[in-house]
């Protein structure tokens, strides 16, 4: 799924339209592996809370409810398409939600909301990545997890992403120390089939 040089936004950024759809359901066969770690690497209590940032069509919220039956699942995504329809998604399963639209540097949550947050493939598009780590930090409770799954991109698509540290070789390195220095304990886990770094990260 390369950026285009299109004046609209790609639609790995934000789906929209008729293509918006199909591009949802090619993204989440694509990502059939990235969310089948991310279950297994957040370990949520049955009524544990969880914040997902960009959650696209809402697979992995879904996969979440299933696992912890009493959970709370919130999210944020700048995509109204995707906001619609991951809440429809959530609704047919009557999973307690408050699905947004807006942008993971703002989280319209109080701080100790969540016990674990989630970005899968979506961290690239942060303008403001400090910003949102500091948002991140806001809303976990302490002893939560922060599970961020980055994008493995060429070097021609990097220099059209918005966040500044995902168009340079070196992410994953400053990523994880800026990680540190906001004073999460963060380690790597093994990459996903797609090759996708995995970061899981401890307040
Ligand atoms: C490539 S999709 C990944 C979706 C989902 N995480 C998945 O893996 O299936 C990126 C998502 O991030 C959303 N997005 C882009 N910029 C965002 C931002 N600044 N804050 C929150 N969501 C954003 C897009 O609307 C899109 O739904």
């Amino acid at each position: 799924m390369p950026i285009t040089s299109s004046t609209h936004p790609p639609q790995s950024m934000l789906p929209h339209g008729l293509a918006g759809r199909l591009f949802g359901r090619l993204m989440e066969q694509f990502n059939r592996g990235a969310y089948a770690r991310a279950v297994s690497l957040i370990d949520l209590p049955t009524e544990g809370s969880v914040l997902e940032l960009g959650f696209g069509t809402g697979r992995l919220l879904e996969m979440l409810a299933v696992k912890s039956t009493d959970g709370f699942f919130a999210g944020i995504d700048a995509s109204p398409l995707m906001v619609a329809t991951a809440r429809r998604r959530l609704d047919r399963r009557h999973v307690a939600r408050d699905l947004r639209q807006g942008n993971a540097e703002y989280l319209p949550w109080p701080e100790d909301s969540f016990d674990a947050v989630a970005a899968l493939h979506c961290f690239q598009f942060w303008a403001d990545p400090v910003s949102a780590l500091c948002e991140v930090q806001r809303v976990l409770r302490p002893g939560g997890t922060f599970l961020l799954i980055l994008r493995r991109h060429g070097a021609r698509d990097a220099e059209r992403l918005p966040n500044p540290w995902s168009r340079t070789p070196h992410e994953i390195e400053d990523v994880f120390s800026l990680l540190k220095k906001a004073g999460f304990e963060a380690r790597r886990e093994l990459p996903d089939a797609r090759n996708s770094p995995i970061i899981v990260a401890k307040v």
